[in-house]
């Protein structure tokens, strides 16, 4: 049995859709789904798909040990970043080497690195009339989007597109290719 512990703070619709991915697979189970964000939408999900779900302040996160603790004690095979917008702590990449991966909404390294998130990225995408995007699953390092990548995959963008419709058009490779890299990943 592979278990796999994710992060999340804001809506968590990766969260629940890699839960419905893996949620007939006997090998794969979602230990924990971990939180900085009290009132995210994520938590709503957690407790209607009955997965566990903790939150934890910034503080606690980068002056304590206590959520290093519990991966520790979780020993999760893999640690996902499904929408986590605060920089990961050194000793925590340290203590997981190649254990921790991140979803990014764009084709980095554009589009990358401190504030480039959520719409954003999109809206950026937008005003500089990119003719394609798409998303980038890659390793976490110390700095911000810059981890080995794992897989990217590319959709065209037409002129008309709006930022939401890119932001769309995102959301609809994350979906279906998240879920498989991070199989592939436990599979390895
Ligand atoms: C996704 O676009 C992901 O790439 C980015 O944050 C967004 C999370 O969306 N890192 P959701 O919370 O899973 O709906």
């Amino acid at each position: 049995m592979k278990r796999i512990v994710l992060f999340a703070s804001g809506s968590g619709s990766n969260v629940e859709n890699i839960f419905q991915y893996f949620q007939n697979n006997a090998e794969v189970s979602i230990a924990t789904v971990l939180t900085n964000k009290i009132d995210a939408k994520v938590l709503e999900r957690c407790n209607r798909l009955k997965i566990s779900a903790l939150y934890f302040n910034k503080t606690a996160f980068t002056e304590t040990d206590s959520v290093l603790d519990f991966l520790k004690s979780t020993n999760p095979d893999l640690i996902i970043l499904a929408g986590f917008l605060l920089k990961i702590p050194e000793k925590l990449v340290k203590n997981f080497p190649n254990k921790i991966i991140n979803i990014h909404p764009a084709l980095l390294p554009k589009y990358g690195g401190k504030g480039m998130y959520g719409m954003n990225v999109h809206n950026a995408i937008k005003a500089n009339n990119e003719q394609e995007t798409g998303i980038t699953i890659h390793f976490v390092n110390e700095n911000y989007d810059e981890g080995a990548i794992i897989k990217q995959v590319k959709v065209k963008l037409l002129p008309e597109d709006s930022a939401d419709d890119i932001a769309k058009k995102v959301h609809q490779l994350e979906y279906e290719h998240f879920p498989k890299a991070i199989e592939e990943l436990l599979n390895d």
